[in-house]
């Protein structure tokens, strides 16, 4: 029996050189950015500090054996980053308890931080909801929180501890890529990023973005450096899809050419899924009454936290993968295809102008999604129960009859399929292949042997792969 299904598209097109206008754009870009630039690299090497010390320290080590081995550069997947928090004097804490640390200019962390008592759980919802600051056009924190995602540069900072981050966060696929002899630091790196904000249209405000883009064009350079030069292999997770997506698109393509070797995208679809408008209803419906007492893992449940972020539109169904009249919700009065995605994300309670940023923000970003024209795979699970479409009787409120499909468990067949027109389909994008593992599930697909197997086999296949562009 064919456990395995590839579906491999091999396209070659000269691409065509950036235009008079690009260049200007670009250049008027660089200056503007100047100043901000070096911040953000100092930031860069504060944070990134403990990674960038021990690949230096082991720089000399790993030369003198550098056989030419092309670095991977690791994305994971949703919460799978650990963020601290600082807290300056602007913040307005809820309780005495929450202004413990206000001021003090020191991090703690606020994700990931399973030692922290209960009680202060509030605190940590607060400090990790988002606002929507009208007048700047963007999402930031809440008014005197600082944030950051934690030991950039490095795997170590999303493996935690627990078992089940491990599989989570890509923890078997690190050991399985440390068996085949690469080395956090050296040859092997982790770029953690804010998983409460997504990708938005080119020309709206996105700060975030914007330094995780720099920070991790520093990282891919630096991994290059360190390896003679060698261009580097991309690998992401689930969430870590759209943010790489967002990277490489908007990476100027000689840039691309010459630091990416390869992309492989793992458990990321073209078009969303389902799953996801029902843990929207599911926490819009579930009052604050359910989380009387919630754990500092449950915080990013709460409805007062996981609304507010930027990602929690990204993988809402599109247009692109789910027809445009085919049901995923319905309700005793009404049914929502994903066009009707603003109907139904008012129906399920949220405010007109959180409406209007699915609608501005993310419905662009997910109908623009394309090629990033550097060779890709994508590896995804198939054949696993996928919720298809949801069926509220007795009104968003209750839990839903749940109508499965195909897919990984999680994304749907349909927005993996959308992957070979969205990417593959572009005559832009060289080399496409598409591997579809049977009855694997989103996880199994970073944590299952066989699917680890499997990805390995691409990840090292792209590092041996004969190099036939001209850089
Ligand atoms: C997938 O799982 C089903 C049910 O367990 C089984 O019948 C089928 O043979 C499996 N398919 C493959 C390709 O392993
Ligand atoms: C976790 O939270 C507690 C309570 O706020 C704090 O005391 C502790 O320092 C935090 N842990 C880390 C590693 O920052
Ligand atoms: C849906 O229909 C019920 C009666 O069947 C009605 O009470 C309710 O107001 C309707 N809801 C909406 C949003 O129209």
């Amino acid at each position: 029996m064919l456990s395995i299904l590839i579906f491999v598209l091999v396209r070659k097109q000269k691409t065509a050189p950036l235009t008079h206008k690009q260049k200007k754009f670009s250049m008027a870009a660089k200056l503007r950015w100047l100043p901000r630039l070096l911040l953000i690299l100092s930031a860069f090497f504060l944070v990134g500090q403990t990674a960038v010390l021990s690949s230096t320290e082991s720089h000399q080590r790993y030369i003198k054996h550098a056989s030419g081995v092309h670095p991977v550069v690791l994305l994971p997947g949703n919460t799978c980053s650990q963020i601290e928090v600082r807290l300056t004097d602007a913040y307005e804490p809820l309780s005495p308890l929450c202004a413990a640390r206000k001021g003090d200019g020191r991090w703690s962390l606020l994700w990931k931080n399973n030692s922290a008592p209960d009680a202060e759980v509030p605190c940590f919802a607060d400090q990790l909801r988002l606002v929507y600051d009208h007048a700047a056009g963007d999402y930031r924190n809440a008014p005197g929180v600082e944030t950051r995602a934690l030991s950039f540069g490095s795997t170590r900072g999303f493996l935690a501890d627990n078992a089940a981050d491990k599989e989570l966060c890509t923890g078997k696929l690190v050991e399985a890529l440390e068996r085949e002899g690469y080395r956090d630091g050296e040859t092997l790196f982790g770029a953690p990023y804010d998983f409460r904000h997504a990708p938005a249209p080119a020309g709206q405000a996105n700060r975030e973005l914007h330094l995780f883009r720099r920070r991790l064009r520093a990282l891919v350079e630096y991994a290059s450096r360190v390896n003679g030069d060698m261009p580097v292999i991309l690998v992401s997770h689930s969430q870590g899809g759209y943010f790489a997506l967002d990277f490489l698109r908007r990476s100027p393509l000689p840039w691309r050419r010459r630091f990416i070797k390869h992309y492989v995208m793992a458990s990321t679809g073209a078009g969303g899924f389902v799953l996801s408008m029902q843990r929207l209803a599911t926490s819009i419906a579930s009052s604050s009454a359910s989380y009387s007492s919630p754990s500092p893992a449950d915080v990013l449940s709460m409805p007062s936290v996981g609304r507010t972020f930027a990602s929690t539109f990204t993988a809402l169904p599109s247009p692109v993968a789910f027809g445009e009249d085919t049901p995923l919700v319905v309700t005793r009065n009404k049914s929502y295809a994903a066009r009707d995605m603003p109907a139904f994300l008012a129906a399920a309670g949220l405010p007109p102008y959180a409406v209007r940023l699915y609608e501005t923000r993310a419905l662009p970003v997910a109908l623009n999604l394309g090629a990033p024209v550097v060779p890709v795979t994508c590896v995804n699970g198939v054949g696993v129960p996928t919720p298809e479409m949801l069926v509220y009787r007795g009104g968003h409120g209750n839990a839903p009859e749940v109508v499965y499909g195909d897919g990984d468990g999680v994304v749907n067949l349909a927005s993996i399929l959308a992957l070979d027109e969205v990417i593959g389909g572009d005559p832009r994008q060289e080399y496409y292949k598409s591997v579809r593992i049977a009855n694997m599930s989103h996880l199994g697909v970073v944590s299952d042997p066989i699917a680890l197997q499997r990805l390995i086999g691409e990840i090292l296949g792209a590092a041996r792969a004969v190099d036939t562009r001209v850089m």
